[in-house]
């Protein structure tokens, strides 16, 4: 089955081919990041403009890229939510359009499902698994029994971890997005400040690093008004050890309680080379399979959206 997957949800217009939710033919991806960096984060309406002016463009492209046409697919699959409400019109106007003229089925998408189905283009599924979702908007842990069986067994209480790096490298005046750019210092530097581990050790799966990404803030403020330099690396990997530390240990306990045999790290955040590393560790040394995106399907692209709506609609049959 031939999917036409279509994303729009955010900063990245993205159109893919993908074939029995393995092989992508195509998966173009057009970034607005450029533009957004002059503001230190997304602006809703300029990215649902950039989305109109681009998409036919990356539709072209796609199309030119794999050979096929729009005949040959068999199926459209769009992002629905969650998302900024005009950047997913964009995305989901295109899809009905070919929907309609083309006579194909269409299946709406959870952009996190997308995320989490970016890691069945590395490796099949195992059940049960257990997905770390970890991206801009979104924390969580998701017990999955079968394919397209969901179950939200903990999330962020208050902050997403993607957020809490995007707002700690603003204040530390690092750039746009932060993610990245933490993860590079943080490489550098030394886990030296003390920082708090809010819920690590408390029942049940819940996650929150309002507080964590506060005392960060605090901290360099407190530096600035004794006119002292902090040392940025430092702060980074504190701030990085310490997330990682507070995600690693809830996934830990997730696979013990639920007898998993699979985890899957979903997200932009799943790009994290400190987390790749760490989760690669407590998988050795406590013996189950893990699964994490190549670096091009951890950030928002329609390749995962193509793979999560075959799933959805073989499910639906
Ligand atoms: O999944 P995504 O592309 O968008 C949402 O669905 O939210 O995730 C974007 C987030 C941003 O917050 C970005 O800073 C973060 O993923 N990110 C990273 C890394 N690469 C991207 N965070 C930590 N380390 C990275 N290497
Ligand atoms: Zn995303």
């Amino acid at each position: 089955m031939l999917v036409l997957g279509i994303e729009s949800s955010c900063d990245e217009t993205s159109i893919a081919l993908v074939e029995d939710g393995k092989k992508v033919y195509t998966n173009i991806i057009y970034t607005q990041i450029d533009i957004h960096t002059l503001y230190g984060g997304v602006v809703p309406e300029v990215a649902s403009r950039m989305h109109v002016k681009k998409i036919t463009y990356v539709l072209d492209q796609a199309l030119k890229e794999s050979g096929k046409t729009l005949d040959d697919i068999d199926l459209v699959a769009v992002t629905a939510h969650p998302g900024l409400i005009g950047s997913l019109m964009v995305g989901i106007n295109c899809a009905k359009t070919i929907s309609l003229v083309y006579n194909k089925p269409i299946v709406y998408v959870d952009h996190i499902h997308g995320h989490i189905y970016a890691n069945y283009l590395e490796s099949d599924f195992t059940f049960p698994l257990l997905a770390l979702v970890v991206s801009g908007g979104h924390t969580e842990l998701v017990l999955m029994k079968d394919h397209f069986d969901f179950e939200v067994i903990g999330e962020t209480l208050d902050d997403a971890v993607g957020e809490a790096y995007d707002k700690i490298a603003r204040v530390v005046n690092v750039g746009y997005p932060g993610g990245p750019i933490i993860d590079k210092m943080a490489a550098c530097g030394n886990p030296s400040y003390p920082l708090p581990h809010a819920l690590i050790n408390k029942d049940g799966y819940d996650f929150s690093f309002s507080g964590i990404k506060s005392a960060v803030i605090n901290l360099n403020h407190k530096y600035e008004q004794n006119h002292q330099q902090i040392n940025k690396e430092d702060l980074a990997c504190s701030f990085q050890t310490a997330v990682i530390d507070i995600l690693t240990t809830k996934t830990l306990k997730a696979v013990k309680e639920f007898g998993i045999k699979q985890v899957v790290v979903a997200g932009g955040v799943a790009a994290n080379k400190g987390l790749r590393m760490k989760m690669q560790d407590i998988a050795e040394s406590n013996n189950f399979k893990l699964t994490v995106p190549s670096f091009k399907y951890c950030t928002d692209n329609a390749a995962m959206i193509a793979v999560a709506g075959y799933f959805q609609y073989i499910k639906s049959k």
